[in-house]
């Protein structure tokens, strides 16, 4: 009842902006009712995370300086006796201790890059799970995909900048890993390292990181939001197939204009994340650990961020060599970037494919685990005994309850499925024989700004 008055006002307030200051219409397209829920935005949380990456890392840049030279004058006044640190590690630690509010700018830009990550992760498992790569959104996974890949690349690239010898050791391994690459690899490798010496490397991270990686994401997130746009939002996953995933007459009676209504309710998400953020950078402040070359950093672990220490404990099993190591992690990759096409039933709920939930599953808990286990015993080698005994249960366990599911499934649910069509004398979707009914009337496009909905037949 309350919400119903709050947007009657909205929509009379911002009409009357509108037409005073002549604002031309919004072009973000109308989204029905049924949306209004978080599941159905992960993706727009993960732009929130992105915009206030963007904002603290401007920030960021007014006092960091990209140099190993130990020259900055600032960190002589700060740091005193450790005035020879390099000029990235001093900058950086000049924001902690001297600039006003600095440690909580620096700490709530590292734990945001970890939620924007946390949150691709949720964004791209219920994409998965929900089947919402099917046709016709197959490009919008690809260029989300690809999203992901630029994604990491902010977290690999931002690491080395504050150039403490844990960031710098990490991201050696790193780099060596990616020279392995077939092709790429030699390609890439001297525009990489360059002349070799830390310095070059440093300033190669921090344009990818300040630059070219920024420009390559925000391009594609322009090309991820216009497919969204043109496909509109995902409906529910289903069972039926002829209920191809575009909306019905239905669902877009009821829908709802961009501006203010979504763009308010993200609001009210944004606001939220980022009080979150704050909260927990002001209690739990970064700590800023050795620079590069100090001596007492020799014995020091060498560590990557969370998101890495899988690939970084794949590399501490018997037998795994660099280039088996980055060999399964582009296949991964490929899968993901290829699944529209290998996952081709018209079905998206996941009781319909067990077999692409089974390996999604299997890929979490490998992911899980394998972080957990790089986490506790960083750079021990692990003997090939000990990775079938815990790997191996991950996908057996996994096999046993998709296959019980599915089992389960097949008896009730398609039992159910065929009195409802019998009582409605409907032609049976589970029996193969019946000829298919003409699908319901569908709507393929809304033009921007929400005119009427074309239909389709
Ligand atoms: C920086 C990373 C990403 C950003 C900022 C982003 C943003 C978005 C946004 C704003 C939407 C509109 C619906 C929503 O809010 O959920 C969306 C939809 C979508 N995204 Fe992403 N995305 C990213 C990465 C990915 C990845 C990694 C995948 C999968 C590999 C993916 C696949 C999709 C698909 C298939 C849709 C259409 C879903 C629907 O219509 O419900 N995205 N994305």
């Amino acid at each position: 009842m309350l919400g119903r008055s709050f947007n009657r006002n909205l929509n009379r307030t911002w009409g009357f902006i509108e037409e005073r200051a002549g604002i031309p219409k919004w072009e973000l397209r109308p989204q029905p009712e049924f949306t209004f829920k978080p599941s159905y935005w992960t993706g727009a949380f993960v732009v929130n995370a992105f915009l206030y990456q963007v904002v603290s890392g401007l920030l960021l840049l007014l006092y960091y300086q990209p140099s190993t030279n130990p020259t900055f004058t600032a960190c002589g006044q700060a740091v005193g006796q450790i005035s020879a640190a390099p000029a990235a590690w001093c900058s950086t630690y000049y924001i902690i201790n001297s600039v006003p509010m600095g440690s909580l700018l620096l700490s709530s830009h590292l734990y945001g890059a970890y939620a924007m990550i946390f949150l691709l992760l949720v964004h791209f498992y219920r994409g998965y799970y929900l089947g919402v790569y099917k046709k016709p959104r197959e490009f919008s996974w690809m260029v989300g995909s690809l999203l992901l890949l630029m994604t990491l690349g902010m977290g690999f690239t931002g690491y080395l900048l504050p150039y403490t010898q844990l960031s710098y050791n990490a991201t050696q391994v790193g780099i060596v890993l990616a020279l392995r690459l077939p092709t790429v690899g030699p390609l890439t490798g001297p525009f990489i390292l360059a002349d070799g010496t830390g310095q070059e490397l440093l300033s190669r991270m921090f344009a990818a990181h300040v630059l070219l990686i920024p420009l390559a994401l925000g391009a594609l997130l322009y090309a991820h939001i216009a497919l969204f746009e043109s496909h509109g939002i995902a409906p529910p996953a289903t069972s039926d197939p002829r209920q191809r995933r575009t909306y019905t007459a239905k669902d877009d009676e009821k829908h709802v204009p961009f501006w203010p209504h979504i763009f308010f309710y993200m609001t009210k998400w944004a606001l939220l994340y980022i009080g979150l953020l704050f909260g927990i950078a002001a209690l739990w402040p970064w700590q800023l650990s050795t620079y590069v070359g100090n001596l007492t950093a020799a014995q020091q672990v060498t560590e990557p961020d969370w998101y890495f220490l899988w690939e970084f404990k794949l590399v501490d099993f018997a037998g795994v060599t660099p280039v088996i190591a980055i060999g399964a992690s582009t296949a991964i990759l490929l899968f993901i970037l290829f699944l529209p096409f290998l996952d081709r039933s018209p079905r998206t709920h996941p009781r319909d494919r067990p077999f692409f939930v089974f390996v999604g599953n299997s890929l979490m808990g490998f992911f899980l685990i394998m972080t957990v286990w790089g986490g506790l015993t960083p750079g021990v080698q692990i003997p090939a005994s000990q990775v079938a005994l815990r790997l191996v249960p991950i996908f057996l366990v996994n096999a046993v309850v998709v296959a019980a599911f599915y089992v389960r499934y097949q008896r009730s649910y398609r039992a159910r499925l065929r009195a409802r069509e019998r009582a409605l004398r409907l032609p049976g979707i589970y029996s193969p024989a019946a000829p298919l009914p003409p699908a319901a009337p569908a709507i393929a496009a809304r033009p921007p700004g929400g005119g009427p909905p074309e239909a389709t037949p």
